[in-house]
């Protein structure tokens, strides 16, 4: 069958492999698969930048944002021939964890990780693949091909669970949030803030196309310039653009008792003057937090998929800006200016 392949940390060396049917050792769940998104963590990998081989091998096959059918599944698993369903990235490290036991892998605290396209395991961008039944997330089957769309806005619920926790600490009545980055992350946090009632205001760069129109649909505000542009302070930021005078700007104007959460994957190697006393001072006398957050549990995947099905299918439909047959994959990976989620598509 046919798999897209990376070898992890060399550019250039994606390319569209010939590979065995998936190993039994991946799960009793079979898949054909659908739909992969692509997100900026492939193009990272694919650029020579991050990811890992399975143990023992070089190359890996690429792929975590998935949607797939089942061709066949043990009986009395939760999922069964036919269901559509979204493969978890993430799985629990072998120790395990104190976090990794409960099944909240997310958070593991060892490294020791694994992620299907990304670490130490085969992703999900070959015809078929297998899958603990744990593992698979089953779609409404109303959400159809949209349904690749689940991973990301996992990671998104996962994002605003952390927010909501935190804010909780005391009273918590968050009136506007900000979301920086208008990619499909940014644009899932701003539709989930919609659905929390929030004023909702996304910082991005450009003026024209796609992005504006979504936020625009959405009821909320679209900006471009500085995040002090963007007008009252925020009691809520998500962070989905990982640029660092971003982060530190965004953490300079918030509400008291603002939540920032930090989603973007930064590369290091940038330095930059930050007045911190200042910085500390309004944190420490505005209660103020700043969270990280990645990756997502099997209950983030539960709320993305609550989010989306409230969703109007025809806005979630205008994030998928462009649809790539496999044997065109490096069409897919090749950023063009307009794109939001661009997928892959394996099989009708
Ligand atoms: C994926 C997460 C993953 C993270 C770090 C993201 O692109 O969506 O599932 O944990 O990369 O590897």
């Amino acid at each position: 069958m046919k798999a897209l392949t990376v070898q992890p940390l060399t550019a250039g060396s994606a390319r569209l492999d010939d590979v065995g049917e998936p190993p039994e050792s991946d799960g009793p769940v079979v898949v054909e698969t659908l739909a992969i998104g692509v997100c900026g963590t492939d193009i990272e990998i694919v650029s020579g930048a991050y990811g890992w081989a399975p143990p023992g091998r070089d190359r890996l096959v690429l792929g975590h944002e998935s949607l797939g059918r089942v061709l066949d599944a043990p009986a009395g698993a939760d999922v069964a021939k036919g269901d559509l369903v979204v493969g978890i990235v993430r799985r629990p490290d072998p120790v395990p964890c104190g976090n990794c036991a409960v099944g909240e892998w997310d958070f593991c605290r060892n490294g020791q990780y694994t992620e299907r396209g990304i670490k130490e395991r085969d992703g999900y961008c070959s015809e078929r693949y297998r899958i603990e039944p744990d593992f698979a997330v089953k779609v409404d089957p109303a959400l159809g091909t949209l349904g690749v769309l689940l991973e990301p806005a996992s990671v998104v619920a996962k994002a605003w669970e952390q927010v909501e926790r935190i804010g909780n600490r005391a009273h918590w009545q968050p009136a506007r949030a900000l979301v920086t980055g208008a990619g499909p992350i940014g644009l899932l946090a701003a539709l989930m803030g919609v659905q929390r009632g929030l004023d909702v205001h996304v910082l991005d760069q450009v003026t024209t196309g796609a992005k504006p129109r979504l936020v625009a649909a959405l009821g909320a505000t679209y900006h471009t310039g500085s995040v002090q542009d963007t007008g009252n302070t925020p009691d809520v930021v998500i962070e989905c653009t990982g640029v660092g005078s971003l982060v530190f700007d965004a953490m300079e104007h918030v509400a008291p008792g603002a939540v920032v959460c930090l989603t973007g994957v930064s590369s290091g190697g940038r330095c930059l003057d930050v007045d911190a006393g200042l910085l500390n001072r309004s944190m420490v006398l505005e209660n103020e937090a700043v969270v990280g957050s990645v990756n997502a549990n099997r209950r983030h995947y539960q709320a993305g998929a609550d989010a989306l099905a409230k969703a109007d299918p025809s806005w979630l439909e205008k994030l998928v800006s462009r649809r790539v047959p496999l044997e065109k994959w490096s069409d897919a990976l090749d950023r063009q200016p307009d794109d939001v989620k661009v997928v892959i598509e394996l099989a009708q």
